[in-house]
């Protein structure tokens, strides 16, 4: 298993130590380079961790008219549709911090898929300039129980993209279109954050981080010359050593 490994006892616990690291590393950000890139998991294990990061004692401590956040997938619905990973984003957070509007750049998932990888890939070039490929603050991934993280999935085209930043595929096993970032842009962060909890994960967390699972998406995200973290509860681990 590559990085470090961060255990807590419980998803509260989890969700508070994920909050800090964000703030943690935007507060260097913010200080060094005047601002803290971010991009956002999906999914439902964020969810406390966001909520948690618009509490004031956290919240409170980023100027956010220096965060941008972005998202490392979403599916191809409109931002109102339960699905959006942007509407959960702005459910648990988004509607409760100082973020500027423009600072808030989301997947048009209501776009035609194609058309909607393309347009982020514009303003992934607008925002972090047109080469090389994107450096994000933190790149925050989950992990799904078949071992794909953002939307890439096991076999799946989008998994082996070596040029593109941001692709469109559809996703047979859940029959629903996804866009998302590439292993490429996934690989630039200068830092990696999995957040996995509850035992619904112990297995697949044990595969990625085995050598049976070298070659499953989540076990591919290897920061080129970031730092990788994973911050998992008890209940994901298990008795993992
Ligand atoms: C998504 C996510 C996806 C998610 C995993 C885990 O759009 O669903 O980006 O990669 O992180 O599927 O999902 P849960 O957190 O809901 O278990």
């Amino acid at each position: 298993m590559n990085g470090e490994v961060r255990v807590y006892p419980d998803a509260p616990t989890l969700a508070r130590g994920v909050a800090q690291h964000i703030v943690t590393l935007a507060i260097d950000a913010i200080a060094q380079e005047k601002r803290f890139t971010m991009a956002l998991a999906g999914g439902s294990t964020p969810r406390p961790a966001y909520a948690t990061l618009a509490e004031a004692r956290y919240a409170g401590r980023l100027d956010w008219s220096r965060v941008h956040l972005f998202w490392g997938d979403e599916r191809c619905v409109p931002s109102e549709d339960p699905r959006s990973n942007y509407r959960m984003a702005r459910e648990t957070l988004l509607e409760a911090v100082p973020i500027p509007e423009e600072n808030v750049h989301r997947m048009r998932g209501e776009l035609p898929p194609e058309e909607a990888a393309a347009r982020y890939a514009e303003v992934l070039a607008s925002c972090f300039g047109p080469s090389p490929v994107p450096r994000f603050d933190l790149m925050l991934l989950g992990l799904g129980e078949d071992g794909h993280t953002a939307s890439l999935f096991p076999g799946s085209p989008a998994l082996e993209e070596r040029e593109r930043w941001v692709v469109a595929q559809y996703v047979e096993r859940l029959a629903e279109w996804r866009l998302t970032l590439t292993l490429p842009v996934l690989n630039a962060a200068k830092n990696v954050a999995f957040v996995v909890s509850g035992a619904e994960k112990r297995e697949i967390l044990a595969k990625v981080w085995s050598e049976a699972g070298v070659q499953l998406p989540a076990a591919r995200v290897r920061p080129d010359a970031g730092r990788l973290r994973w911050f998992v509860d008890v209940e994901a681990r298990g008795g993992l050593v």
